[in-house]
């Protein structure tokens, strides 16, 4: 299960190729996927998230293309390549990886900066919906990759920002922040507690002692997660639509507090009220998970897991059969101190914190379980906190 072999060999291979298709020496970016912790669709209602970057990333060997306009990117693991002119950016068909790479190029055109034709080698080992954010890990090594080319000078926070914007302009998901900002801003053993309402931030170190973090990927991954995810958002928006009127200083519901909302309860929807009370406390958690990591009450860390899970699957909704099969195995099992699905949603993986010399036992268990159930294959994930998006020399 180790990436450390693989990390190695990714990049040499992308410099390979790149020098290959285009003669020329390329610079090198490594951009990471994300996990968290706690916090789950807390960001987009200006809220508190828990994430750290990881070791499994997306390489990329970038050099200028000597055209002032056209650019061509080629993505290896899909064997698929793809020529455009700058002049001529606009989005491709919802789902399309381009959207992810076309999208910050055109955010760093409207920011007024100037950009050359450019060539783009990439590939990687972030698995693909399995919510470990491989599409904010494009956006941003596609970032600091044309930052570093044109010697643009962009602050990394507005890197993040932009990342995020092509998200939403490009590839259609109205996205909070989170993602974008773990994988650009993440550092090596370190979670990032992320206030999105003013992305202030603190890192922690993270130490489990004889716990690890371990992620268990269902194999799923459901088309609805990005129109659901959009629904969602709205859902949020107006439960604070709602409470506003009566209570004017909220803005968001990270503004909010239970006991508020219960107040207006007889004037929404169930579902909008179950969706906002799941917010409200989803931020409560990830202040409560904090405090248990400061204390080092791994229990009550794990508790806090088992509850968000729970409050995933009935009050926000997001969960799926399977997920919900991987997290209560998990969460019966005495190798597990707790475990919840982690991301978007409807798919991906659970994450789950496990005492580490279990762990072998409890993965061959899970996966027999799973197989058995869902005749699904079950991938076991090993986390490395890593540093964020950044130069690699090789
Ligand atoms: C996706 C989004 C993030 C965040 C998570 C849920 O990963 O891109 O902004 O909302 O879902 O926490």
């Amino acid at each position: 299960m180790s990436t450390e072999r693989i990390d190695h060999l990714i990049p040499k291979h992308v410099k390979s190729t790149f020098i290959q298709q285009y003669a020329r020496e390329p610079l090198l970016v490594r951009s990471p996927g994300r996990i968290n912790l706690i916090g789950e669709h807390t960001d987009y209602n200006n809220g508190f998230v828990l994430p750290a970057a990881v070791s499994q990333s997306i390489y990329f060997a970038a050099a200028e293309s000597g055209d002032d306009d056209v650019c061509s990117l080629l993505a290896l693991d899909l064997d698929e390549r793809f020529d455009f002119k700058l002049t001529a950016l606009k989005p491709m068909p919802p789902d399309s990886w381009q959207n992810y790479i076309l999208g910050v190029a055109a955010e760093i055109i409207k920011s007024g900066r100037t950009l050359r034709g450019f060539n783009m080698v990439f590939s990687g080992n972030v698995p693909l919906g399995a919510g470990m954010s491989s599409s904010a890990a494009l956006e941003c090594g596609t970032g600091v990759a044309l930052n570093e080319l044109f010697g643009l000078h962009i602050p990394k926070m507005e890197m993040v920002k932009m990342a995020q914007q092509a998200e939403h302009n490009y590839a259609g998901v109205k996205c909070g922040v989170m993602d974008q900002f773990a994988s650009m801003m993440g550092k090596k053993d370190q979670v990032l507690l992320l206030d999105c309402q003013d992305l202030t931030y603190r890192h922690f170190s993270f130490e489990l002692g004889e716990y690890s973090l371990l992620l268990c990927n269902s194999n799923v991954s459901h088309s609805l997660a990005s129109s659901e995810y959009n629904v969602r958002r709205q859902q949020c928006e107006t439960g604070v639509a709602i409470l506003k009127k009566k209570f004017q200083p909220i803005r968001s519901l990270r503004d909010a507090a239970v006991g508020q909302l219960n107040e207006v309860r007889d004037q929404m929807e169930e579902v909008i009220y179950r969706r906002c009370k799941y917010i409200i406390e989803e931020n409560e958690r990830v202040h409560l998970f904090i405090d248990a990591l400061v204390n080092q009450d791994l229990a009550w860390a794990g508790q806090l897991l088992k509850t968000a899970q729970e409050a995933m699957r009935y009050e926000y909704e997001i969960t799926c059969p399977e997920i919900d099969f991987l997290a209560d195995f998990a969460n019966s099992h005495p190798a597990i101190i707790g475990a919840r699905m982690m991301g978007g949603g409807f798919g991906g993986c659970t994450l789950n914190i496990v005492k580490t010399t279990a762990k072998e036992n409890f993965v061959s268990e899970l996966v027999q379980e799973y197989k058995r159930k869902f005749s699904k294959q079950l991938t076991p994930i090993e986390v490395v906190i890593s540093n964020g998006t950044e130069v690699i020399e090789i």
